[in-house]
């Protein structure tokens, strides 16, 4: 069941969703990996030429400034080429069409008061992806286990919030920054390394709620709940909804909202009251705001009924002509299943083992194709040793695969899994 909850997209939540829990229950460990033995890897996939130069809002950035043989450098070529990809920004897109849905609850509900960012470059400074958000300094989402480095101070965001205090600092009030999002992650239907939030900000001046008799915080937590309810109902129609308390490093109080829908207690965002600190350093001492965060896959998925999170990727023209701009909640017809192919694979695990270092192998193997990566047995005997069995799923959504294409993977990653992690396979 783990694996259809989308508390992943929440990183930062409180204790039992914010340590990362892999789908076996298990936490990933603190730095514990370091980072070269991921530089190592060879994609499958075609890389845009090494000269090619990337715009990332406003910035130009060559493969070299992101990829790096650096051993505090972790980025692999695969999530190079997801770079400038924006499919927030494609309006015939369920990630675009969801966007712009939202865009208009904004503009028509608070009168185009809210400035709308949706290229903000995805390079950002741990300065900005962590500090400036009060995010601890033993934190597990700093670990490279986590997150992208590009090298010991840069990161590639593994948030929204990252813009957070920037825009304060440039005077926004109101704001939405909507951007794709980066993180080390397990292999299954709704984890993908790279996926999409959209991040709002709304900033109070004692005027606001002084007439109210009331205090700032207060106030500014009315005004959350109430700007929230209404964007869930303008998404999901009339739907049962409650407020859970919540954590995180730079709001307090913090809440998340849930809505009954298909049957289920959906987590739709994670919320609250801008912790003081971060307005006060963007030079707003009176003031109070509200800040909020949603992941736009895990409502579109459920909204357009799109069964497994790589499809958003898809260039397959029966994907891509399902949708249509404007039109929220078109329901998706999977155009057909293609045979799935399995393949265990054990070996005794070493201290430094982790599932997401297993699964940036796999996905540098075998890209889009790899399903599912899921621990099937794990065991430790009487010396101590420990001993996984990962069944590694192998499904093209798009065509039949050839079982001498499957072999051809799996020993590739049998054989990155031994020279890389230093593993031996049983
Ligand atoms: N940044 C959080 C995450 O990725 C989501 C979030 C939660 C953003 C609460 C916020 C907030 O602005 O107030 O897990």
């Amino acid at each position: 069941m783990a694996a259809l909850t989308f508390a992943h997209h929440i990183l930062f939540s409180k204790p039992a969703v914010f340590l990362h829990s892999t789908k076996n229950g298990g936490f990933s460990t603190f730095f514990s990996v370091s980072a070269p033995f991921l530089r190592r890897h060879k994609s499958t996939q075609t890389i845009a030429a090494a000269s090619s130069l990337l715009e990332l809002g406003g910035v130009k950035i060559s493969k070299e400034d992101v990829v790096k043989d650096e051993p505090t450098n972790n980025v692999p070529d695969l999530i190079f080429t997801k770079l400038g990809l924006q499919l927030h920004r494609r309006d015939h897109h369920p990630l675009g069409i969801l966007k712009n849905t939202i865009y208009e609850y904004f503009d028509t509900n608070y009168d185009n008061q809210f400035h709308k960012f949706d290229d903000l470059c995805p390079i950002v400074t741990t300065k900005e992806n962590f500090d400036e958000v009060l995010v601890p300094a033993d934190h597990v989402s700093r670990s490279y286990n986590d997150t992208y480095y590009i090298d010991q101070e840069t990161v590639l965001r593994c948030h929204t919030s990252a813009h957070q205090a920037d825009l304060l600092r440039k005077g926004y009030a109101n704001f939405l920054v909507t951007g794709d999002v980066y993180r080390r992650d397990s292999i299954d239907s709704t984890h993908y390394p790279v996926f999409h939030q959209m991040e709002g900000v709304r900033v109070f001046s004692p005027s606001d709620w002084s007439d109210f008799g009331m205090d700032g915080t207060l106030y500014a937590a009315q005004d959350l709940k109430a700007c929230l309810e209404g964007l869930a109902r303008h998404l999901f129609g009339a739907v049962e909804m409650r407020w859970v308390d919540s954590y995180f490093p730079f709001t307090n109080p913090s809440f998340e909202l849930e809505i009954y829908f298909q049957e289920k207690w959906l987590e739709v965002l994670g919320c609250g009251v801008m912790e003081q600190e971060i307005l006060k350093r963007g030079g707003k001492t009176d003031n109070v705001a509200w800040a909020f965060g949603l992941g736009l896959e895990r409502l579109a998925m459920v909204l357009f009924d799109i069964p497994d999170i790589r499809l958003f990727w898809s260039t397959d023209k029966r994907f891509t002509s399902q949708f249509t701009k404007g039109q929220l909640g078109i329901k998706f017809k999977p155009f057909s299943k293609y045979p799935p192919c399995y393949k265990d694979m054990s070996f005794w695990i070493n201290d430094s083992f982790t599932e997401n270092n297993l699964c940036e192998i796999v996905r540098g193997v075998a890209g889009d194709l790899a399903e599912e990566v899921q621990l099937i047995d794990n065991f430790t005997n009487k010396k101590g040793m420990t001993s996984h069995c990962y069944r590694i799923t192998y499904r093209s959504m798009e065509r039949s695969l050839t079982d001498e294409e499957i072999n051809e993977l799996q020993w590739n990653v049998r054989d990155q899994v031994q020279s890389q992690m230093n593993i031996v396979l049983r």
